[in-house]
């Protein structure tokens, strides 16, 4: 039994984890061309708007969620008097809000994707892929959140700080309710594939974009 904890929770994070850096090394040195969001909003905008704009701010603010409530040990939301029970009720009202917004999101995005004849003729198995998994880490992600009424604090969490800090101990998955352990396992294949889908454009955040000096379009006066 211990030899699965440990293939499940502590090999297969691993393998994941490499695969996620190899991967985006190797995706960015063999296609530097392909690194992009591939849009397609030239080709159909309505149904995208409310999709990519619910499932964007939900899935930015579930990522910085998951790090700050998951990496910083609850010592340290201690010395600031958020003790466990205050943790989980913050945990709990913030992450349904932005877990709503993502489903509802990769829900619309997952729609437009198989019913729009103009973004079918140009999906890829890949782009179906994707977004596939990603609905089942967001949903399983908004089940425990409804459903679970579990503590993390002292098990999901420090397994995950394990990982982080290279002292792994898979034991403390023992107990987890499973549709914790799917969504863990979901998401560390979804981290895996990432470097070969069009997620890639996460780590492509446009910063300049807000430093640069304006560009301006004039009207072009027409020659005497
Ligand atoms: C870091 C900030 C991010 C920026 C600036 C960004 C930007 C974009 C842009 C410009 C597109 C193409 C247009 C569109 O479909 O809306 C896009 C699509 C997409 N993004 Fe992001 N993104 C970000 C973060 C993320 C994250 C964290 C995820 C998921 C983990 C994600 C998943 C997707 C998916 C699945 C699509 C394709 C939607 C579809 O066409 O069906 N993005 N993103």
């Amino acid at each position: 039994m211990d030899f699965y904890y440990t293939l499940i929770f502590t090999v297969f994070p691993y393998l994941c984890l490499t695969t996620f850096v190899v991967g985006h090394g190797y995706r960015y040195v063999t296609d530097r061309y392909g690194w992009n969001a591939r849009s397609s909003e030239f080709l159909e905008k309505k149904a995208l708007f409310p999709g990519t704009v619910l499932f964007h701010w939900g899935i930015v603010f579930t990522f910085l969620g998951h790090a700050g409530g998951l990496l910083i040990p609850q010592r340290v939301f201690d010395l600031f008097g958020i003790d466990s029970q205050a943790h989980l009720t913050i945990a709990y009202w913030s992450g349904l809000a932005v877990g709503l917004a993502a489903f509802f999101g990769v829900l619309l995005l997952f729609r437009r994707r198989l019913t729009h004849p103009r973004i079918q003729s140009v999906n890829r198995t890949n782009d179906t892929i994707t977004i596939g998994a990603l609905f089942v880490v967001i949903s399983t992600g908004l089940f425990n959140v409804i459903f679970g009424h579990y503590n993390v604090l002292y098990s999901v969490a420090p397994w995950i700080r394990g990982i982080v800090t290279f002292t792994p101990d898979a034991m403390l998955m023992k107990g987890v309710p499973l549709s914790f352990k799917i969504h863990v396992i979901a998401a560390w294949a979804l981290l895996a594939y990432s470097p070969f889908s069009r997620l890639i454009h996460i780590w492509s955040l446009p910063l300049t974009y807000f430093f640069r000096s304006h560009i301006l379009f004039r009207r072009r006066v027409p020659s005497q």
